[in-house]
């Protein structure tokens, strides 16, 4: 099955997003940056893969989302593309790329579609971001809003806060998802809000909801991949559960590796090559004769 063929039985879809929220279907989606783990998710059944701009910390080593380029995501989303086959394939339109102006916005956009095989590009922010969604919408990019706790407002945050804690706030969260939806977004990530606040927007919204520290009542949840796995170094938040510890096993497997190496126990006899009979013989024939002359 390829989406670049057309051929979209069971592909997961924005409509076919929305018609799991109107039968009550929970929908997963979890970040992929590259071919093998983009390959194990899909295969696992995952409806979203987001090529989430938290590479840049996860992959990359830097300390924020922020200085994440265009360049960088669209390598990774091409990678992932060539893996998924069934899920949604949402990329991150990373910071600045639809900050400057709508016509950057809209190439920046498009390239994510023509250039990186998306199927869709999320970018944060509520309200504000209304005539952007609209824009993009008008020109088939379908768009996942992303509000709440938005790591590209790092800044004008003053950190990694959770958000929408006042009545204020609450009225504000709300008022940015009916913004979005109407201004034709397929389905919101809501990031780092009180389970409260996401219920609430969650049960006003028709389009899909996506939680991530956002609590249950969510139409779906989102998790960072090397969250998931065990796989990155700073202490995890509290919303992330661990399903497996893959930085240990990664480390005992380079450690037994590096021991049997030092001791000359690796490569052994079975994962050797050998000279076909024939070489081997004429090699011991010139050695004999060498000899000889001695
Ligand atoms: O970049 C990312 O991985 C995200 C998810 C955490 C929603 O935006």
């Amino acid at each position: 099955m390829s989406v670049t063929t057309g051929d979209f039985r069971n592909k997961v879809t924005a409509l076919s997003l929305l018609e799991k929220k109107q039968h009550h279907e929970l929908i997963t989606c979890l970040t992929a940056y590259d071919y093998p783990t983009a390959r194990l998710v899909d295969e696992a059944g995952i409806d979203i893969v987001l090529v989430g701009d938290s590479l840049g910390m996860v992959m990359l080593g830097y300390d924020s989302t922020l200085p994440v380029t265009v360049h960088e995501m669209l390598h990774h989303t091409r990678a992932v593309r060539r893996a998924v086959k069934h899920a949604f394939l949402v990329a991150d339109m990373p910071y600045a790329s639809y900050h400057v102006s709508m016509r950057d916005t809209l190439r920046n956009a498009a390239r994510f579609i023509k250039d990186g095989g998306a199927e869709a590009v999320k970018i944060e922010g509520g309200e504000k971001r209304r005539r952007i969604v609209e824009r993009l919408v008008d020109a088939e990019i379908p768009v996942v809003g992303h509000i709440g706790l938005t790591p590209q407002s790092l800044h004008a945050m003053g950190g990694y806060k959770v958000q929408g804690k006042t009545l204020k706030a609450v009225e504000q969260l709300m008022h940015d998802a009916l913004a979005l939806e109407r201004a034709g977004a397929c389905c919101i990530v809501l990031e780092g809000i009180p389970r409260e606040v996401a219920g609430m927007i969650t049960h006003e919204l028709e389009i899909p909801t996506i939680g991530i520290g956002a609590g249950p009542e969510c139409d779906g949840q989102v998790l960072v991949f090397h969250d998931l796995l065990g796989l990155t170094f700073a202490p995890a938040a509290k919303f992330v559960r661990r399903y497996a510890d893959l930085g240990s096993a990664v480390t005992n497997a380079v450690l037994a590796y590096k021991e049997e190496v030092k001791a000359g126990a690796f490569p052994s006899e079975t994962e050797s090559y050998h000279l076909p009979k024939e070489t081997q013989a004429a090699l011991a024939a010139i050695a004999e004769r060498k000899h000889a002359l001695r």
